[in-house]
Formats: C-alpha cells, sequence, structure tokens
C-alpha cells in the first residue's frame, strides 16, 4: 500500500499570512521543506493541488518540488484548458483530475465523470500521452468508475469524504458503497486510491475495502505535524498503514 502525502496545508498557512506581500525573506512555512520531510517520513510520493484561483499553492511550489524531491509528482488540478498547460509544463508522475467548478461536482462531491465524457477523454489523452498516469477522483458509484473505464482513464480516486463523516448504520453503507466501486473497478482494470478525511481512526474501517492501492492523506498529517512535527506525522501514518494488510 502507498501513502501519497497532500501538503496543501503547508501552502494554505503560508499564503494565510503571506498572500501578495513581497519579502525579503522565504515566507515561511516552506513547501519544499515540508516535502522534504514527508520524503524522510516514509511518503511514497507527494501530492499537490495547484487551484485555478492559486489560493494555496503556487505555480513555482509545484515546480520546486518536482526539481527537487526525488519522489513521483502527484498533481491534483481542475479539467480545464488552463490546467493542462501547466500540467504539461511540469511533467508530474501523476495527475489527479478534480472538480472545482460547482457543474463540475456532483452532490457528493467528486468529479461528475459520467456527465463530462468527451471532454474528459481528450484531456486525459493528452496528459497519458505525455507520459502523466491519470486518476480520476470520484464518487464511489458503478456509474463514475465505469465513465472513468470508459474515458480512458487508468486509475480512480475514490472520495471517502463521506465515509470520513459518518458513523452508524450510515457508515457502514458507506463502506458497502466503497467495496462495490472498488470491486467494479478492479473488475475493469483500474488502479483503485482513496482519499479524503482518511485518518487513524477510519483505517480498520477503509481496511475492509479490497483493491485499495494508494491512501492519499492531507488534513489528517498536517494536523498532528503541528505536535510532532511532519517527518514524525507522515512516519505515524505509514506505520498504521502498514500495520494492516490489504487485500
Ligand atoms: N485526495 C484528493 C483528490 C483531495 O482533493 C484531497 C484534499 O481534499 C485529499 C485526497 C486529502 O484529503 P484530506 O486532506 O482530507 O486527507
Amino acid at each position: 500500500m502507498h501513502l501519497g502525502v497532500n501538503i496543501d496545508h503547508v501552502a494554505t498557512l503560508r499564503q494565510a499570512r503571506y498572500a501578495g506581500v513581497e519579502l525579503p525573506i522565504a515566507p515561511e512555512p516552506s513547501v519544499l521543506e515540508a516535502a522534504r520531510a514527508a520524503l524522510q517520513g516514509g511518503a511514497d510520493s507527494i501530492t499537490l493541488h495547484v487551484r485555478e484561483d492559486r489560493r494555496h499553492m503556487q505555480d513555482a511550489d509545484a515546480f520546486c518540488v518536482r526539481r527537487e524531491i526525488p519522489l513521483p509528482l502527484n498533481l491534483e488540478m481542475g479539467a480545464t484548458p488552463a490546467m493542462l498547460e501547466l500540467a504539461l509544463r511540469l511533467h508530474p508522475d501523476y495527475v489527479c483530475l478534480v472538480p472545482e467548478r460547482r457543474q463540475e461536482v456532483t452532490t457528493e462531491g467528486g468529479l461528475d465523470v459520467a456527465g463530462h465524457a468527451d471532454a474528459l477523454r481528450e484531456l486525459v489523452a493528452e496528459l497519458q500521452a505525455h507520459g502523466s498516469r491519470v486518476s480520476m477522483f470520484i464518487d464511489p458509484t458503478p456509474e463514475q468508475v465505469q465513465a472513468s473505464a470508459a474515458v480512458g482513464a487508468p486509475m480512480i480516486e475514490l472520495h471517502t469524504g463521506c465515509f470520513a463523516n459518518t458513523t452508524g448504520a450510515e457508515h457502514e453503507q458507506e463502506v458497502q458503497r466503497l467495496i462495490r466501486a472498488a470491486e467494479c473497478a478492479h473488475a475493469l482494470g483500474l488502479e483503485v486510491h482513496a482519499g479524503h478525511g482518511i485518518r487513524l481512526s477510519n483505517l480498520a474501517s477503509l481496511n475492509r475495502v479490497p483493491h485499495l492501492q494508494e491512501l492519499n492523506i492531507g488534513h489528517t498529517i498536517i494536523a498532528r505535524a503541528v505536535f510532532t512535527g511532519l517527518q514524525a506525522a507522515v512516519r505515524e501514518m505509514k506505520d498504521a498503514i502498514l500495520s494492516y494488510s490489504w487485500s
């Protein structure tokens, strides 16, 4: 099982103080230093989301991490021509297409691949032709999984937000949805990842979902890092993940 560490919140903290401010010193905290700490803590890849409004990660962050960190880079981006242009210059190992605009979002929050199949097929083909493997960040429904396969994406990332935010019978329903979606994806030959709201306390429950190959985790690691430092927080999560056997 791979751990992708999402370091967006490091940029969020930096921008909260320094957005638009010209400084004679490097603004803190450093995204590059965060990526280095994640590497040392055992991250298998670094994830960052360059948003269209650049409110957190800046283009320069992405290029700097790409250049300096010897780990696969996973760029999360909206499915737009401007972001495609950035991705083609950056050459990330992976691109995860995520919803940013209201019309691209289904009620639960994943990308509506089924509803935008033609445009997404072209985008996936172009990214893949330039060497970036593409995943679709989707709600765990058979419709979205099948649509992801149909547009030519080799990977999906199942949105675990509802899974993470429910308890009891509702949570069990979400686990079952994830299991069905993962089985459907596996049967179609897709590589299956998961992300959003994953934390130490829900790993045991997520472990019931088959065919997962990568977990993308951000918030809880950065939150924990406030107290332990980032390298230790990544190590703690990696050790916890590896304490399970994943089918
Ligand atoms: N995967 C994707 C596609 C995301 O956009 C995010 C950030 O929301 C994550 C994973 C990580 O989620 P979290 O910060 O809740 O761990």
